[in-house]
């Protein structure tokens, strides 16, 4: 595989070419998930979960983000490395392009941010420095105490109709991907079509341009895992995630009982 850039992900949507994101945390998760042939790696801030054994992702800070992105970006020889900026570390634009450089400067192609119309004028700040962002809208799991628990979003009209508006704004403000957590797959299905920007789905359902899981709940060592997640260990951790890419671009993965209803 050649080296994996925004452009590849933007032909792979206008080809209608699904594509298969996991996160990473460490150089070795990286390194099977490169060599697997994942378009995308993303060092999420789930970390605080799954790495540092927290409740929320909220007390994950940018250090800890950075010292994680070089671990990754050691592990990687052509995958697209997103990295998620932490709770309060995009709180205003000038912080966002402070905490941005150092995740950039540790070793990842974007950055990712959660939130909505709000973010446009750092989205903007980001991108017009020459920093690809990804937008993460839907269930935000950094606004966990605000949002009540991780549930589904969107199922009611109008919180349908916000989701696509933040959407359309934060391609207009320059977002060059946009994660969807946990949103009814119809609603998926029509941001997806509705943006020019590739769609990474999570809890989404399959009508998105890609997947994204969780390095362990892929591979089913999380203690409880989302109901969308699927176990794809059948006899090796490489063989897993080149099931999972292959069923991902086949359009095979989420199947209707890993999508929420
Ligand atoms: O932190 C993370 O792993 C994420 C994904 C669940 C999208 O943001």
């Amino acid at each position: 595989m050649a080296a994996v850039t925004l452009n590849t992900l933007n032909k792979r949507k206008t080809a209608g070419e699904k594509f298969a994101v996991i996160t990473a945390y460490d150089s070795t998760q990286a390194r099977l998930a490169d060599q697997a042939g994942l378009e995308c790696v993303l060092v999420g801030d789930s970390l605080g979960n799954v790495v540092q054994g927290q409740k929320t992702t909220v007390p994950v800070s940018l250090d800890e983000m950075a010292y994680h992105t070089q671990c990754v970006a050691r592990g990687v020889r052509d995958a697209f490395i997103i990295s998620d900026l932490p709770f309060m570390s995009y709180a205003t634009s000038e912080q966002a392009l402070a905490s941005a450089a150092s995740l950039m400067q540790a070793g990842a192609n974007a950055v990712k941010l959660e939130g909505g119309a709000w973010l446009a004028d750092t989205v903007d700040a980001l991108v017009t420095r020459g920093i690809p962002v990804c937008g993460h809208l839907g269930l935000t799991p950094q606004s966990v105490n605000k949002l009540g628990g991780y549930r589904v979003q969107g199922r009611e009209q109008s919180a349908a109709r916000r989701l696509l508006e933040d959407a359309m704004e934060l391609q207009e403000a320059g977002a060059d991907l946009l994660v969807l957590e946990m949103v009814p797959a119809a609603l998926a299905g029509e941001i997806t079509q509705a943006v020019r920007i590739p769609v990474i789905g999570i809890g989404a359902g399959n009508q998105t341009d890609a997947q994204v899981l969780v390095f362990y709940d892929l591979l089913g060592m999380t203690d409880r895992s989302p109901s969308f997640v699927k176990n794809f260990l059948q006899s090796s951790v490489q063989q897993a995630l080149a099931d999972y890419a292959a069923q991902v671009r086949k359009g095979e993965f989420p199947h209707p009982e890993h999508t929420p209803a």
